[in-house]
């Protein structure tokens, strides 16, 4: 009872504590079909349901259970994968029939392959459920044909093909986990194909053994000689609540033969405990979905082999939401070599040990035992204590993406230290890869790998081939684990925080850490371009020289040209999804009243004498801001409104980096202008008309092009010193602030904060009420709207902006990354100053 209301205040606390936790967002989002991620699909008319995959040792060849067939495909090729042979194995008409007339889906009851595995050098062992009746069989993986012989599936198959199961061959003797009856209620661990003295084992019927389970994943552990195996089940240890799900790892030893009279050809060494995916004081995310084990570093002692989870939660309060966790073996062995609780086979009720201790449960070895000590490992196996997540706390959580399938990597980066990255697969189809870091975890990309809802999918991972599969219902698809090449400049590389990518200052691309010896642009750990961008300035400086900069070249922006009083609406780009964009106007200010900032991270204001004139778009991430857009906006057939000669742009380009710290800040400048993007960035398919200024389009002959399919206009500059102190006192915009419960204050803090912003927006709205009232409806400013902009300030912030350049000039132009280059392929459609 204690524990139940210690309980439910966990439940009361998380529930108000929830809403502090931070977004993970993807950097960059991918859809189907985007040039940026190609994938490799393999899809047939006459093959479905291709949920099992199964890899050769070479990588060459993906072995698949599908519906009625069993297929070989072959993914040796880099921009195609090709059916090798597609063996037939369905039921007869007989069976179907049978299977019907017992009341099942006739969609349900073809054959669905469950279990693929290498049997030995020249075989494969296929199972599946074979209209309700399971069957296996043998796969000569040479000839890719069945033999003859044939087994009863019972035990090693389920019969439903929505249920859940976990098959693991080793020394040619099966492992399962899986239901062992029509009806679904006898779930069994076994042990099948066993020979001579070894004997097929069970779990001894009697009740209590396992309370139906959901089987996850089973593991071979070379050094401990066991098999894990990995599902929830129902708590009854926890009988104050109805049905409380737990997490289980359970394990048995490979040289069980089962007892001589008790527990005869029965394990003797089962022993299952509770994982549990549980911050301090926090309700647990008890229900596993999937879990990836994670061999150690070369050189570390197999204790340290880790095992990676994704757990969601029974509760409403935590639905929808997803958490990895990671557990280490040498804790998962200390919690089975430690004390076990009791159970009582007449009630099933669960107790702590009061008796003495006949047996150590979960040793190997204990077939020898005497039947006493049998008996006391009948009533003693589950553990007493719970498996703890390394370091006590949860991996990542995920407030938004449901997760339901990882694999895990170890990848060495540039500075040659390991960095641990997930890939984990949502429920609505998109692979996430984030890469773990001390501060959380951060989503360096999501690629969209299927449309359809998806029931029984699978993720395998080949490493030596940087690839993943993704096996679903709707077919095979190939996913390059990274593409550096999408990044184009030394920012970009290094911004994406991709162990896998790294700058090379000679080639000048994004390109694998793992096929290159030089030393590589990179910060995993803070992403600072600067820093990681620096040896990269100094080559580019030594090869072009500081006398060839760019700088004076670079053009006005693109013009606008527009009548007056017709409303303008001037698109930022994203630079990824997690850059902030903000606006500005050399010379002026971007006054609340006359600007309208919106969430896609445009511009919109009405044309008016005062509104004429030129625009820049910056984006900020990590600190770290670039130019992405310029426009001026001219007066319709009115060609003397603004000459070039008036802005001269190259001596306002290099803007002042004490900006980026200034507008990160809300102000009264900036206002409602402060927002996160929401905008997608490979999601936009930018398409604008664009004009060029002829003045200047002379100048823009020295530029270096170095845009890559990319439909907007790209400029990037160094940033200074302030920017530096800026990225050491701001934390990190992907950073995962944790969650205490002594952050309840900031929280109330943040609350009261919330309100009063609130209040001034309520006041800011009131007022724009009121001035809307006397914007001209001419196409003359009044006198209200200059008296607005004070005069003084505008002085000031022009002599800002000069000053600022003089100091700045040099520095930025020799940014790598410069690109001066306005007018992108293909650009047609909307017009950006569309009148909405
Ligand atoms: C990688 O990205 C580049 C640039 O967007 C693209 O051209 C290329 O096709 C991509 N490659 C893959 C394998 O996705
Ligand atoms: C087989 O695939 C179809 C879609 O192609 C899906 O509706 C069905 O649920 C799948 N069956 C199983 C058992 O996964
Ligand atoms: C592999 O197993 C099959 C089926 O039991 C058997 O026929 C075959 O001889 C075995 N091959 C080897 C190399 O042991
Ligand atoms: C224990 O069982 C093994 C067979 O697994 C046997 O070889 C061994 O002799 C037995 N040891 C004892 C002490 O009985």
């Amino acid at each position: 009872m204690e524990s139940y209301s210690l309980l439910a205040l966990t439940v009361a606390l998380l529930g108000f504590l929830s809403p502090c936790l931070t977004r993970l967002t993807p950097r960059v989002s991918f859809l189907m079909g985007s040039p940026g991620r190609r994938l490799t699909h393999f899809r047939s008319h006459d093959v479905s349901n291709t949920t099992i995959l199964l890899l050769s040792e070479d990588g060459d060849v993906l072995y698949v259970g599908a519906r009625d067939a069993v297929l070989a495909l072959d993914v040796g090729h880099k921009d195609a994968i090709r059916l090798r042979s597609k063996l037939d194995w369905s039921p007869s008409e007989k069976d179907l029939e049978q299977c019907s007339m017992k009341g099942k889906k006739m969609a349900d009851c073809p054959n669905f392959i469950r279990v693929l595995q290498f049997l030995n050098n020249t075989h494969i062992y296929a199972c599946g459920t074979f209209a309700f009746s399971p069957r296996c069989t043998y796969i000569n993986s040479k000839t890719f044909t069945m033999s003859l012989k044939s087994d009863e599936g019972r035990g090693r198959c389920p019969y439903d093909p929505y249920q859940r199961n976990t098959a693991i061959i080793v020394d040619g003797e099966l492992y399962t986990g899986t239901v062992a009856d029509y009806r679904g209620n006898r779930p069994v661990i076994s042990r099948h194909l066993s020979e001579g003295r070894r004997v097929d084992l069970k779990l001894d019927d009697t009740l209590g053994w396992l309370e139906d389970p959901t089987f996850i994943s089973s593991s071979f552990i070379p050094n401990e000689e066991k098999i894990y195996f990995f599902f929830s089940e129902v708590g009854r240890e926890y009988d104050f609540i109805d049905k409380f799900i737990v997490s289980r790892v359970s394990q048995i030893c490979m040289s069980d033969v089962g007892g001589q009279r008790t527990l005869q050809r029965r394990w003797t060494t089962f022993a299952k405990a509770q994982l549990l995916c549980q911050a301090d004081s926090e309700l647990p995310y008890n229900v596993i979905q999937d879990i990836d084990i994670l061999p150690p570093a070369e050189g570390a002692p197999a204790d340290d082999t880790l095992f990676y989870g994704i757990f969601t939660s029974q509760w409403s309060v935590n639905s929808g939401r997803s958490a990895v966790c990671s557990f280490r073996l040498s804790d998962i062995k200390s919690v089975f070599s430690g004390n076990y609780k009791v159970l009582n086979r007449d009630t099933l009720q669960w107790s702590t040990r009061v008796q003495e201790k006949v047996a150590n449960p979960g040793e190997c070895g204990l077939h020898n035992a005497s039947d006493n000590a049998l008996r006391f490992v009948k009533e003693n196996f589950l553990a007493d204590h719970s498996v703890r997540p390394v370091g006590r706390s949860l991996t990542m959580v995920s407030a938004e993406h449901n997760y339901s399938h990882l694999t895990v990597q170890r990848v060495q980066a540039a500075n040659n230290r390991d960095y641990t990255v997930l890939f984990l697969l949502t429920e609505s189809g998109y692979l996430h890869k984030a890469v773990l870091l001390q501060s959380g975890a951060h989503i360096i990309e999501e690629v969209q790998v299927f449309e359809q809802l998806q029931p029984i999918r699978s993720l395998k991972l080949s490493i030596p081939k940087g690839v993943i599969y993704v096996g679903t219902s709707e077919g095979v698809v190939r996913v390059p684990t990274a593409n550096c090449s999408f990044y184009w400049t030394c920012p970009q590389c290094v911004l994406a925080r991709d162990p896998f990518c790294g700058w090379d200052p000679v080639s000048r691309s994004c390109v694998l850490v793992s096929n290159t010896q030089i030393s590589l642009g990179q910060d995993i750990d803070r992403g600072n371009v600067e820093e990681a961008c620096n040896s990269v300035l100094l080559t580019h400086r030594a090869r072009f020289g500081p006398n060839k900069l760019p700088v004076a070249s670079c053009p006005a922006g693109e013009l606008v040209s527009v009548s007056l009083n017709e409303v303008v609406r001037l698109q930022c780009p994203a630079a990824s999804q997690l850059s902030q964009q903000q606006w500005e106007r050399p010379n002026s200010r971007l006054s609340p009243d006359l600007y309208l900032h919106l969430g896609d991270g445009s511009l919109s204001f009405v044309a008016t004498p005062t509104t004429l004139g030129h625009y820049l778009c910056f984006s900020t991430e990590n600190g770290y801001q670039q130019t992405m857009a310029i426009y001026h906006v001219k007066q319709k057939s009115s060609p003397k409104a603004q000459t070039p000669s008036t802005y001269t742009w190259p001596r306002i380009h290099p803007m002042p980096t004490t900006h980026s710290v200034a507008r990160l800040r809300p102000g009264p400048g900036s206002g409602p202008g402060l927002h996160t993007s929401a905008g997608t960035w490979p999601k936009i398919t930018e398409t604008r008309q664009r004009e060029t200024e002829p003045t200047l389009s002379s100048r823009d002959t020295r530029v270096t092009t170095r845009q890559v399919n990319r439909s907007f206009t790209l400029w990037t500059k160094e940033s200074g010193q302030e920017e530096a102190e800026f990225h050491d006192r701001v934390p990190l915009l992907s950073a995962r602030d944790p969650c205490y419960l002594k952050e309840l204050v900031v929280v109330s803090v943040l609350l009261v904060l919330c309100l009063s912003l609130l209040i001034t927006m309520l006041l800011y709205v009131i007022r724009q009420r009121c001035r809307s009232r006397t914007v001209p409806q001419a196409g003359t400013p009044t006198r209200d709207l200059d008296r607005r902009t004070p005069v003084e300030q505008e002085a000031r912030r022009g002599n800002q902006f000069l000053s600022k350049h003089n100091g700045q000039a040099v520095h930025s132009g020799q940014a790598s990354g410069l690109v001066c280059n306005r007018a992108p392929a293909g650009s047609n459609g909307h017009l950006p100053n569309t009148p909405i």
